[in-house]
């Protein structure tokens, strides 16, 4: 029980890290930056990184650890796998910005780069995905799903 409540809390003090990295990275986000300014959203987006690998490995324990539920359970059920899906897509989609912030930060750190409006909208998209996936898990949580 102790191990479930503390996966659960790690699971969601992770999706809090992540949530709260992007709006963040979206509040700083400007059309153009210097790569000192980028330098630091390069390190905001380690951590979104860093909470969503803790993120999933806190997960994969609740699916196969059979903390409270068994693994079958879920394996069973396409919210599951649709909420596994967007997570997923949600991983894909950080490639961009992450590569961009990366490469960016290298070099004079007063040079002012332009940032391009894609990653603005991949942001956005992220943050789009971090609505609709915990409405999946309230649901997959409560059985909705379950073939
Ligand atoms: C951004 C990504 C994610 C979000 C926002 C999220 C959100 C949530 C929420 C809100 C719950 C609690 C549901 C409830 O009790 O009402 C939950 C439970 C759970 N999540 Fe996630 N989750 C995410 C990613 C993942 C991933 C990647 C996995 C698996 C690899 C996973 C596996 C689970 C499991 C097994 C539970 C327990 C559900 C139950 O009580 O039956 N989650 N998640």
């Amino acid at each position: 029980m102790t191990t479930e409540i503390f996966l659960r809390y790690i699971h969601f003090i992770s999706i809090f890290t992540i949530v709260g990295s992007l709006v963040a990275e979206h509040l700083l986000l400007k059309k153009t930056m210097t790569r000192s300014e980028i330098s630091k959203l390069a390190k905001i987006d380690a951590v979104y990184g860093l909470a969503a690998l803790t993120l999933l490995a806190v997960g994969l324990m609740l699916w196969w650890g059979s903390y409270g539920k068994p693994a079958i359970y879920y394996n069973q059920n396409w919210v599951f796998q649709l909420k596994l899906g967007l997570f997923a897509l949600l991983g894909i989609s950080s490639i961009y910005p992450t590569v961009f912030f990366i490469k960016q930060r290298k070099g004079n750190p007063e040079e002012v780069i332009v940032i391009p409006a894609k990653i603005a909208w991949t942001l956005r998209f992220e943050l789009l995905l971090l609505l609709i996936i915990p409405f999946l898990a309230g649901l997959m949580a409560r059985g909705i799903g379950y073939a």
